[in-house]
């Protein structure tokens, strides 16, 4: 399973890559203003310098023809640039095109598994179902991956499933049993991964017994 982490925040994206599992990043418009940036540009070549993994950059345009045009500026700032287009009947258009073109395409705002057809049959690199923001209208956004997963499998589409508005380790731990391709996870679910309260209070326990050893 790959790890994407979901941010705009060099420190965070240096952090997880010190890690060393760190396998692509995500960024979003929100993401971004976070940072403070009013033009992504700098920041997305800042972050393509970081991973050679795949880097998504959202077009922000919504005329079909300024999408296009944006797109390419994106794809143009470095190799490892995957173009994030939201999940319209238009940018399904422009996504087929930047396909063809061979640039790799994330097609974003993914609710459905009929959505993530979509995104297949125009030649999408990823899709990015939003786990999180399902079940907060009550709908288990991990069953929607699973659907996708099933569809995918039937036809033997190669997009792959970026599990998204991933909000806990859970949905980390739900995403790798049903073999999600890929994962994006924010920085403090990344952090949560690899504590335990057993773990920490074993850790305790050795270092007390250790400075007794010492002493012996
Ligand atoms: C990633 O591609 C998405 O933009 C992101 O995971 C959305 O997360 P949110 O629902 O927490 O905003």
């Amino acid at each position: 399973m790959k790890f994407f982490i979901d941010t705009a925040n060099l420190e965070e994206i240096k952090k997880a890559a010190d890690y060393g599992f760190l396998d692509g990043v995500t960024t979003n418009p929100t993401l971004m203003a976070k940072e403070g940036l009013s033009n992504q540009t700098e920041r997305i070549q800042a972050i393509c310098a970081l991973t050679s993994g795949p880097v998504s950059a959202e077009v922000l345009a919504v005329e079909p023809q300024a999408m296009l045009k944006e797109a390419r500026i994106l794809a143009s700032l470095a190799p490892n640039v995957a173009i994030k287009l939201p999940l319209t009947l238009e940018a399904l258009k422009i996504a087929k095109i930047l396909a063809e073109e061979g640039t790799s395409v994330n097609l974003t705002l993914v609710f459905s598994a009929l959505q993530a057809l979509l995104a297949a049959k125009v030649g999408a690199a990823f899709v990015s179902p939003f786990v999180g923001r399902l079940d907060d209208i009550g709908v288990d956004g991990l069953s929607v991956v699973e659907e996708i997963q099933t569809i995918y499998a039937n036809y033997g589409y190669e997009t792959e499933i970026i599990v998204a508005s991933v909000r806990n380790s859970q949905h980390v731990l739900k995403a790798a049993l049903i073999g999600a391709d890929i994962c994006t996870i924010p920085f403090a679910v990344i952090s949560q991964l690899a504590s335990h309260p057993l773990t920490q209070n074993g850790l305790s326990a050795f270092l007390a017994d250790q400075a007794k050893l010492k002493k012996a």
